[in-house]
């Protein structure tokens, strides 16, 4: 499986996301899957991770090495999932993915419901712990799907 995780900078939700998914590929044993992240907007593009992103992964033990990049059109040709963390960031991944590929796309969060990954940027460090919580369960469910 090739995966990409995608929000709006690329330095708060989607680096998380990355992070956590290779984590659990790690724990799983599952070598060989491209887990990739980007962003809606390039504003942020070769911007470490937001460090209140890392602060929360390096709390439960987990690495982040992510430099910001924004979404190109080859994505949606080399990767077989593309995950968007809300509506808005769905919503520009839809406008400019070739329409064969158009069934590659999905809400992070839609094995839990599809509501979005609150956008943590403006707020305080709960809003990250908040983004892990959601992630750790939607990755776990989107392994379950992948791997059954
Ligand atoms: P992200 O968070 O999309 O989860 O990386 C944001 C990062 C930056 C901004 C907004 C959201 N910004 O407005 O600069």
């Amino acid at each position: 499986m090739r995966v990409l995780l995608v929000c709006l900078g690329n330095i708060c939700r989607s680096p998380m996301a990355e992070a956590v998914l290779r984590a659990k590929l790690r724990t799983r044993g599952l070598e060989g899957w491209t887990v990739d992240s980007a962003g809606t907007s390039g504003h942020h593009a070769g911007q470490r991770a937001d460090p209140r992103t890392v602060a929360v992964l390096r709390a439960v033990g987990i690495p982040c090495d992510v430099v910001s990049r924004p979404v190109v059109a080859e994505d949606f040709e080399r990767f077989d999932a593309v995950l968007a963390m809300d509506q808005s960031n769905l919503a520009a991944l839809v406008r400019v993915c070739p329409p064969v590929h158009r069934s590659k796309l999905a809400l992070a969060l839609a094995p839990l419901g599809g509501d979005d990954v609150p956008d943590p940027y403006y707020g305080g460090p709960d809003g990250f712990e908040q983004v892990y919580g959601l992630l750790d369960r939607a990755l776990d469910a989107w392994l379950e799907r992948w791997t059954a």
